[in-house]
């Protein structure tokens, strides 16, 4: 294959600095892997660099609560980030962190350019502040009753229950979610990065070719809606870069971040002797491809592309956008043990099985991909293990043990053929995994294990090994298949590589460039053949689940404590407000309440419901007396199931709270009976 070699910068976004690796994450670094591996194997000069994106309001929070530095903190994530993308065999060539003095050179620089080019102006704004923790509140730190649905307890900027957008100063009784302390409004300066001025040049840069065709329509509903200046300022005490020439004010960092690709490629080229701005400047021959997530386009194809431009630098080739991760059909999920981590992945499977599975599911789209577990170990199972490893296991011993380990130096028209019409489909191939279709490639690449197959199935070789004059005949089926199998791994090499170096001990080759397979193994030696691959088992994925439920269990928010172990008690599954709507609690009033002798625990309650009345037998003897109750108001589950007790018929329920003391529910005003509580 005679190719113009390309110079290729390739990133994945950057993850944040305060959280574990997951499968979600992992669908975009094993996609770019892939096609990072699969450039290099064509011999283009190919770089991917990655970050820990480490600065923002977050990580200095959760620094705070550990009681340690931000710097400890993303220090600490940076080592486990490491690992877990080393296991997964992510080959970056630069794994970096946004909080690095390149970066903050890079980002100085570029919004100093940005300023005296006239695309930065000040602006005075009015925010919400914590007077008690002394500082400026992020949309989602602050909490309140939604302006429109009166739900309690949404975020600043939205509400879950109606789904409202509004600005947090709009929230009724707004509190602060760090220290609960009510917001003040304070007005504060800050620079803004002055988007519309590059409405014109987005507008003709998001059609260039630059995005796939959905991003590129999904992008005109921004525009029509108008691009609006973006506030890239945030005041102390934060965590990042201080803005040049100013006392207390940080870069955004979503500012930053970006400039992390360029700052991890710059940290790159000091150790590798490459000349960065040959690959960054405005006229740069070099191809700079990103791959994001779909939830943060907006970042890369409108303020990033505006900011590079803006400051005279390159804009980039390619941005290649993927959906989300599915688990079984559903939002992962931490109750039902979806939620799985690189780490605990790691611990009971082979990372190159959700390789390979993932690899089968992707293709160039936006789409969400789906892992079912069921379709992901017969899958794994049918191709990888069925199709591909027994290929070469079939054949590998009949070399070892009749032809001394060596492939046979001649073969047959026939054999020709075939191995020629395996090479014929490098090409196809290569275009499907240059177009990121590795659903495609998978498929055309088990269709031609099929056919290999197929023809040990049609020579059986088994039978040929009986017969006395067949031994030129059996070398040659064996040594044609042994080529096939090869063939096969170079085409997977990028999605297995593990596999592929276990397999290039045996086959005793060297490397899996894709040029190599224009010529055939023949009258080369190879090794005793090592399993390259074992079953995915069903029992290891269900301990994998199981072990996620466990993993969460401590990190969930808890909503009852049981005080005899001082331990939370989890929460119980997910609802949706559906569920919760079908459960109708109402204001009741107790008109009498009497012990029920034989029963330890229970006092009958009669209760008025305002439009009737009802009999409820209630767990709560050791708490109250029955004196105590009468005229009381309380909160009851008025449509629940009769049920039938030793005592009597228990109509309903009524709330009460526990945490070794009961106590009993209340309105805080005098509600009316029969009021509908929600
Ligand atoms: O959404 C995220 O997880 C961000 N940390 C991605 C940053 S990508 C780049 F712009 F740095
Ligand atoms: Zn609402």
């Amino acid at each position: 294959m005679s190719q113009k070699t390309r110079k290729i910068l390739v990133t994945s976004a950057l993850p944040y600095a305060n959280g574990p690796i997951h499968l979600g994450h992992l669908v975009e670094y094993i996609q770019t892997d892939i096609w990072v591996r699969f450039q290099k194997l064509q011999g283009h000069e190919c770089y991917y660099v990655c970050a820990d994106d480490a600065h923002g309001t977050p990580i200095m929070l959760r620094a705070q609560n550990e009681g340690i530095t931000p710097e400890a903190l993303i220090a600490r994530v940076h080592q486990e980030h490491t690992a877990d993308f080393a296991d997964f065999h992510i080959g970056f060539d630069n794994y970096y962190t946004t909080h690095s003095p390149e970066n903050r050179q890079l980002a100085q620089e570029i919004f100093l350019k940005l300023k005296d080019a006239g695309f930065v102006f000040k602006k005075t704004i009015r925010q919400l502040y914590d007077p008690e923790q002394n500082m400026f509140l992020p949309d989602r730190f602050i909490k309140g009753t939604c302006p429109k649905c009166k739900a309690p307890d949404q975020y600043g900027d939205n509400c879950e229950a109606c789904g409202a957008t509004y600005s947090p100063t709009e929230l009724i009784d707004p509190y602060s979610a760090i220290s609960g302390a009510q917001p003040v409004e304070k007005e504060t300066e800050h620079y803004f990065f002055d988007l519309p001025k590059f409405t014109d040049f987005l507008q003709k840069w998001t059609q260039a070719g630059h995005l796939q065709p959905e991003v590129a329509n999904k992008l005109q509903e921004w525009f029509a809606a108008g691009l609006q200046p973006w506030d890239i300022t945030r005041d102390a005490p934060y965590f990042g870069f201080p803005i040049p020439g100013t006392q207390d004010k940080y870069f955004y960092v979503w500012m930053d971040a970006p400039i992390g690709y360029m700052a991890s490629f710059k940290n790159l080229c000091a150790k590798l002797g490459l000349d960065f701005d040959q690959w960054w400047r405005a006229d740069s021959q070099a191809e700079l491809i990103h791959f994001i997530g779909k939830d943060i386009i907006y970042f890369h194809a409108l303020f990033w592309p505006a900011m590079l431009h803006g400051a005279g630098l390159r804009t980039p080739t390619r941005i290649n956008a993927h959906g989300f991760l599915t688990v079984d059909g559903q939002k992962m999920s931490k109750s039902r043990g979806t939620f799985i981590m690189a780490r605990t992945y790691l611990d009971h499977l082979d990372p190159e099985y959700l390789r390979y599975y993932f690899a089968a599911k992707l293709t160039g789209r936006v789409d969400d991909i789906d892992l079912n577990l069921e379709d992901f170990a017969q899958r794994v199972n049918a191709d990888l293990v069925n199709k591909v490893v027994n290929l070469a296991s079939r054949n590998a011993g009949f070399i070892k043990k009749r032809f001394g380990g060596k492939l046979a130096e001649q073969w047959s028209e026939e054999g020709h053929a075939l191995y020629q019409d395996f090479v014929a489909a490098r090409a196809p191939i290569a275009e499907k995994f240059e177009n990121r279709d590795f659903n495609g490639a998978m498929r055309q690449i088990m269709a031609l294990a099929d056919r290999a197959n197929e023809y040990v199935d049609a020579k059986a070789p088994w039978v040929l090994a009986k017969e006395k004059d067949q031994e030129a005949q059996l070398h040659e089926v064996v040594s044609v298949s042994i080529n096939l199998f090869r063939v096969l791994m170079t085409y997977l090499a990028p999605v297995v590589p593990a596999m592929a170096e276990k397999t290039a001990t045996f086959l005793n080759i060297n490397n899996w460039r894709w040029s190599e397979i224009d010529t055939p193994l023949m009258a080369h030696t190879i090794n005793p053949f090592k399993p390259l691959m074992t079953r995915v088992e069903m029992d290891k994925v269900n301990r994998m689940i199981e072990a996620s439920k466990q993993h969460l269990q401590p990190k969930q928010r808890t909503a009852s404590k049981q005080t005899d172990t001082g331990e939370w008690e989890p929460l119980a599954p997910e609802i949706t407000i559906d569920d919760f709507a079908k459960v109708d609690l109402r204001v009741a009033r107790i008109i009498r309440a009497e012990a029920v002798p034989e029963a330890k625990k229970l006092l009958k309650l009669t209760l008025d419901l305002g439009f009737e009345t009802r009999t409820v037998f209630a767990g709560i003897k050791s708490a109250y007396s029955p004196e105590q109750l009468e005229g009381k108001l309380v909160v009851m589950v008025a449509n629940l199931k009769p049920r039938k007790m030793r005592f009597g018929i228990s109509e309903g329920m009524v709330l009460a709270g526990q945490d070794g003391t009961l106590s009993l529910i209340q309105p805080e005003r005098d509600l009316k009976p029969g009021s509908k509580v929600s």
